[in-house]
């Protein structure tokens, strides 16, 4: 039924639908299930340390034989200078005394880049099928290697210059994130949350501009979101605010009630959290910090320094709940019913368009 199978062909699925890796949000059943109904499951790699994400990658096997994707950050290593360090502590500090949390911390730990040597031989040594990475791609002795290994690499574009970039660098496919994704924005460098390049806008021009596979990301929950990003020329599509509401997905009970009474307005852009742009709530700080921007840590040092409002309040000024603005399409199902009701949905549309029938609501 699909108008074109490049990605189902790369990937060696059934349906181009790719459960987005969504750090700390997808589990190992969650990736299965959705890998066991034909899609392509996806886990977020990026805080897992090694021991974890093993133990993660041994669990997905054993619940799968298809096809699966491991997900990386690609960031360089942060390096906080002390006088933005003690901006941001000061712009922070009456937070910390509203919620009677003392002072806020003075140092920032070390923290290594994303996508090092180590992880890139953890990669290789647990083979998967997959790879995909967000805010650029690891270098080219890593790619190598990476092909090398018969293993498939996606990343993701929010831009065109991005997408060439990507194509030009040994990607397989892009992932073309629109400003309506949920989470953080795959943006290659660190950039202040303002405008972005809408789903609708950045997919058929991303299919102009590099001969591979796209898929589209951002605002897709449903088979009419499916079926339009195949009008707009894409092979596939990853959905993650989706599959937040499905059982098997880590989704702690707070937002999972945020979800089922969201609405397209619920979020915003902000960088207040982590030190990169991301969709989220919108909450009174991320609000409050947007009105006055200071410069922040880099990413994901500034976690360090926000994490410890969001865990402390009970009211939600502070909460940090990534999700994207079709929240309000979510469905609370199984995740490979899900796929199956995607997959229904989008052919339903599919007929309705090319025989002129009333389009299914
Ligand atoms: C809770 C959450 C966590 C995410 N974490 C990651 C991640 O770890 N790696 C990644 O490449 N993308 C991540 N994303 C972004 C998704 O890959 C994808 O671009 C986005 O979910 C698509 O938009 P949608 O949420 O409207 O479906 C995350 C998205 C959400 C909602």
């Amino acid at each position: 039924m699909w108008p074109n199978r490049r990605l189902c062909d790369l990937l060696k699925i059934e349906h181009p639908i790719i459960q987005a890796p969504m750090a700390g949000s997808a589990t190992p059943e969650l990736a299965a299930a959705v890998s066991n109904a034909g899609g392509l499951g996806s886990l977020g790699c990026a805080s897992m340390l090694p021991d974890g994400l093993r133990h993660a990658a041994r669990q997905l096997r054993a619940s799968t034989e298809r096809p699966f994707n491991l997900n990386f950050f690609v960031c360089p290593q942060p390096g906080t200078s002390d006088a933005v360090l003690a901006s941001a502590i000061e712009r922070l500090r009456p937070y910390y005394e509203e919620l009677a949390l003392g002072e806020p911390p003075a140092r920032l730990p070390p923290m290594g880049p994303g996508f090092d040597d180590a992880r890139l031989d953890l990669v290789l040594e647990i083979r998967p099928p997959v790879v995909s990475f967000h805010f650029g791609m690891p270098d080219s002795t890593a790619v190598d290697r990476l092909k090398t290994a018969g293993i498939v690499i996606l990343s993701t574009a929010t831009n065109v210059a991005e997408a060439l970039k990507l194509a030009d660098s040994g990607a397989d496919a892009v992932i073309a994130q629109g400003w309506e994704a949920g989470g953080h924005r795959g943006s290659h460098a660190p950039n202040s949350p303002g405008d972005g390049v809408g789903t609708m806008a950045l997919v058929p021009q991303v299919v102009d501009a590099v001969n591979l596979p796209v898929i589209a990301a951002g605002g897709i929950a449903d088979g009419r979101g499916i079926a339009a990003a195949f009008a707009l020329g894409a092979s596939g599509v990853q959905i993650g605010t989706g599959f937040l509401s499905c059982d098997e997905a880590g989704t702690d009970g707070p937002r999972r009630a945020l979800i089922r009474s969201a609405t397209d307005m619920d979020t915003m852009v902000t960088d207040a959290f982590s030190g990169r742009a991301a969709r989220a709530k919108r909450t009174r700080y991320a609000l409050e910090m947007e009105q006055s921007r200071t410069q922040l840590p880099d990413f994901p040092q500034m976690i360090v320094l926000s994490a410890p409002l969001s865990n402390a309040d009970a009211r939600g000024d502070f909460a940090f709940h990534l999700y994207g603005q079709a929240a309000a399409l979510n469905r609370e199902l199984p995740a490979g019913q899900l796929v199956r009701t995607l997959v229904a949905e989008t052919g339903e549309v599919f007929d309705a368009l090319s025989t002129g029938k009333t389009t299914p609501a």
